[in-house]
């Protein structure tokens, strides 16, 4: 009896004495763990004649719920005075403005290439794919470069190795293969995602990578180009040179454009030209629509007859024109970035600072999204 009082005497003030969590739980093992002091005690009880247990029993029982239930007082106020100690310690200030939220920005080239479908739909364009990797009569052959003809080297190809056939395939210099694929009637085993087979009248864009071993500023080995395409009946370069200004006024948002056709060459247009457009090159950007200056701004003509026989299309009933953009440098034209090769580098802090926030519709003076 008096080891019972002393015992709970004992562990209530141990208990009480208990200076953190760690030391608590150390005195409720060696009290009511599985060989403590009071579950020991608890187990002598079976061993007892009925009489002794009736006497014992609610004593023993009692030391355990008193031990137990002054660990729980004890256990409740260490812990609170931990929180205590820890809001007293801590401060949060309230006032300090939240860590900016990182998002993620569109790439210039993805926001100017849906500035330019945008404006392209309008003038009733549909879209056309074709592959990165094509073949040398797509490429090439069916676009009117003879064989061995300088302009293949002239597009600085990047070929890749003879395949089992002995053919070898390119990482296609400009986007006008597609205007083959369009055109073609009987077309191969390619997915019918990658349009071909169109029967005239055709109007279609093209946007997509192009590869040329080349590199300077306004030079990179991959690079997006932006084929057109149109075939119909009695066209001709007017129609071409109003399908051109209308672009670029909206393109650049302004009003007058003044251009010019310039003669040049391409094997699967005839006539050829580029297209200059008047601009102000006085500053650091250049300005579309003003000053005295003509800037290069896109390879075009009227498709070769050869293109269309080629693709079993009669030339004498279908006529039209076509021209490729550099979908990149509209865009450093427009947004004035001064080095093409920053566009591919991946540096977050330009991507940042020319990237394009994801919820901005395209800005055409069409108006269109
Ligand atoms: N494919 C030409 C180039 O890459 C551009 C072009 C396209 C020219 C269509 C005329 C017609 O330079």
């Amino acid at each position: 009896m008096t080891d019972l009082t002393k015992l709970e005497a004992e562990l209530t003030a141990r208990v009480g004495a208990a200076a953190d969590l760690a030391a608590l739980e150390a005195i409720r093992v060696e009290a009511l763990g599985k060989t403590g002091s009071v579950s020991e005690l608890l187990k002598t009880l079976g061993r007892l004649t009925p009489d002794e247990r009736r006497e014992q029993g609610p004593k023993i029982n009692g030391l355990r719920d008193a031990v137990a239930s002054a660990i729980a007082a004890k256990k409740a106020a260490l812990e609170t005075a931990e929180l205590e100690a820890k809001l007293a310690a801590e401060r949060v200030d309230l006032s300090l403005p939240p860590p900016p939220e990182r998002k993620g920005r569109v790439h210039p080239t993805m926001q100017v290439l849906d500035e330019m479908i945008a404006v392209f739909a309008d003038m009733g364009f549909s879209l056309a794919e074709g592959p990165d990797i094509e073949d040398d009569f797509h490429n090439f052959t069916a676009l009117n470069f003879p064989p061995k003809h300088p302009a293949r080297e002239m597009h600085d190809t990047f070929w890749l190795p003879e395949d089992e056939h002995g053919e070898r395939k390119v990482l296609r210099t400009h986007t006008s293969p597609v205007q083959v694929r369009v055109m073609q009637r009987l077309n191969e085993k390619l997915p019918s995602w990658i349009a071909n087979g169109q029967e005239p009248p055709i109007r279609v864009i093209v946007p997509g990578r192009t590869y040329r071993s080349d590199s300077d500023a306004t030079h990179t080995p991959m690079f997006h180009q932006m084929e057109g395409l149109v075939i119909d009946r009695n066209i001709h370069m007017g129609h071409l040179k109003w399908t051109l200004d209308t672009f670029i006024s909206r393109y650049f948002e302004t009003p007058v454009v003044e251009t010019r056709f310039r003669p040049h060459h391409f094997p699967f247009t005839e006539p050829s030209a580029e297209m200059d457009v008047k601009c102000d090159r006085s500053g650091r950007d250049v300005k579309i629509g003003q000053g005295t200056d003509w800037m290069e701004i896109v390879g075009c003509g009227m498709v070769h007859p050869n293109i269309l026989r080629t693709c079993g299309l009669d030339p004498d009933e279908w006529q039209g024109f076509a021209f490729g953009f550099g979908i990149d440098r509209l865009g450093t034209l427009k947004y004035g970035m001064p080095d093409l090769r920053d566009m591919f580098a991946s540096d977050v802090r330009w991507l940042e600072h020319y990237g394009f926030s994801a919820f901005q519709a395209p800005n055409t003076a069409t108006g269109l999204s």
